[in-house]
């Protein structure tokens, strides 16, 4: 946390590179939208009330991430450059003082503790702007950092407008910037849309102080992935994979075990316990909690659920939106979905699919099912081929089955229907009235032969 630093985030822009229908911003990568990777960097270096977000194309959507993570917007209007962006915030952000962190919407991996480190060159050194630059071996289309014969910094040229001489230069500018607020805001208006683009670019800043008197600082890091810029899908891919490798290596060194990490797809919002093991293209998406000593079996899908300690999803199975209590096993093939609860030791198997279904302890159903709706106790045993019809065409309807019920094989039950505690359904019944606690249940015809059939 930095005690005297606001941030401002700039997210108003469409990035035409995309090619897309959506904001570049509300593009997603390692399970996150890149606006929302640089609020929750923000707000690691400052508190909420001093984090803003400039919008201004696809406004709403962009509004409600940053409303989501608390914090409030500022809205540009017409999109004419990130210096004109900076302007726009200056009625809130000019009495707070202090320094302004100025971050782009669309650099999704830099890590907060960098931040500090650029806030406390531009301190050290008592500089009215520290910029944070790295050297690439293509630096296409970034601002190049223009150095004096002393070393220091000068100006920064965007690619667009470079020399052949400058064009060769590989030092790039990342667009991250902390400013000392009174120098920012004291000559912010002299940046002149005077480049063939007609924009405010926010990168005159440097020579502007420059020529103020001030001091500029370059805090040049090694690490170019910290500040790869999303302008297109192919830098969205590589953020993507950047990411998914920080967060299954902090897995592993937190002790969960990965098997081909690169192959395994994890949301930043993922937790897992240690002695977990992970399988080979496992993808483990959205606020998902799984235990210690759980396996996650390869190519499976695990999204917004959260499982118990030693809970198993074999491979090729689909989790979502579930619950799985301790040591619940489900799959391979299985599909679990919308609010389903096994609870401790229950189990589901292949080509099993469970909708908003509770199942209790120690109950099984081991093959090829439906279960919609329903409400099952525990220890019971549901027959391969059993199928809640729990649709009748206008609205769904709840299966309720009591602990130790024993339901057949190819049993069709039609809902809403109830099944006492201990009762038997024999296998291919067709189940339409409430079965009574330990009763057998027979709902099919009886088996009749017919004689020397063949012969006649
Ligand atoms: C910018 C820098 C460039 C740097 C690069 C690093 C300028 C002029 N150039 O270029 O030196 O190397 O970032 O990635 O600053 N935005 C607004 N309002 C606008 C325009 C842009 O909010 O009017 C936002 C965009 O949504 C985006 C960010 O500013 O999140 C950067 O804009 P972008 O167009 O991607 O800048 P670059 O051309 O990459
Ligand atoms: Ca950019």
């Amino acid at each position: 946390m930095l005690n005297d630093a606001a941030v401002l985030i700039l997210a108003a822009g469409q990035g035409t590179r995309m090619k897309s229908r959506m904001a570049k911003v509300l593009h997603s990568a390692g399970g996150k939208t890149l606006v929302r990777h640089a609020i929750d960097t923000a707000l690691k270096i400052a508190p909420p009330e001093r984090v803003f977000v400039v919008v201004g194309y696809q406004a709403e959507t962009v509004r409600a991430q940053a409303e989501a993570a608390g914090i409030r917007t500022i809205h540009q209007t017409e999109q004419l450059g990130t210096g004109h962006a900076v302007m726009c915030g200056q009625e809130q952000l000019a009495r707070l003082g202090g320094r302004l962190i100025v971050l782009v919407g669309d650099c999704p991996l830099i890590r907060a503790e960098t931040l500090e480190d650029l806030a406390e060159a531009q301190r050290a050194s008592a500089a009215g702007a520290a910029l944070l630059t790295t050297e690439v071996e293509d630096p296409t289309g970034y601002g190049r950092i223009i150095r004096g014969a002393d070393g220091g910094v000068r100006e920064i040229v965007e690619h667009k407008a470079c020399t052949p001489a400058q064009l060769a230069v590989r030092e790039i500018n990342s667009g991250i910037y902390s400013f000392e607020s009174a120098a920012l805001w004291n000559h912010i208006h002299q940046i002149r849309p005077d480049n063939p683009a007609r924009e405010y670019y926010l990168t005159d800043m440097i020579a502007i102080l420059i020529r103020a008197g001030r001091r500029v600082e370059a805090l040049r890091i090694a690490d170019f992935g910290e500040v790869l810029g999303i302008n297109n899908r192919v830098e969205l891919a590589d953020a993507d994979r950047i990411l998914r490798a920080r967060k299954v290596r902090q897995l592993m060194l937190d002790g969960v075990t990965i098997e081909k990490p690169e192959t395994v797809t994890v949301d930043a919002g993922v937790k897992i316990g240690i002695d977990t093991i992970v399988g080979p293209f496992a993808c483990i998406t959205g606020e998902t909690v799984i235990g210690e000593n759980c396996r996650i079996g390869q190519c499976s899908i695990v999204h917004e659920s959260v499982l118990g300690d030693e809970a198993e999803v074999f491979p090729f199975s689909i989790v979502s939106a579930s619950r799985l209590e301790g040591k619940a096993h489900a799959g391979p093939f299985a599909r679990i979905r919308m609010g389903t609860h096994l609870a401790e030791g229950a189990h589901v198997g292949n080509f099993v699919e469970l909708k908003k279904t509770r199942m209790g302890a120690g109950s099984k159903s081991m093959h090829l099912a439906y279960l919609g709706d329903s409400s099952i106790g525990e220890k019971v045993n549901i027959g391969a081929g059993t199928i809640t019809c729990n649709y009748d065409g206008r609205k769904k309807n709840e299966t309720k089955i009591g602990d130790g019920a024993f339901v057949g094989s190819n049993s069709t039950l039609v809902a809403p229907i109830e099944i006492g505690e201990g009762a038997y359904i024999g296998a291919g019944s067709v189940i339409t009235h409430k079965v009574p606690p330990k009763a057998l249940a027979l709902g099919r015809s009886r088996q009749v032969h017919k004689e020397d059939w063949t012969k006649k």
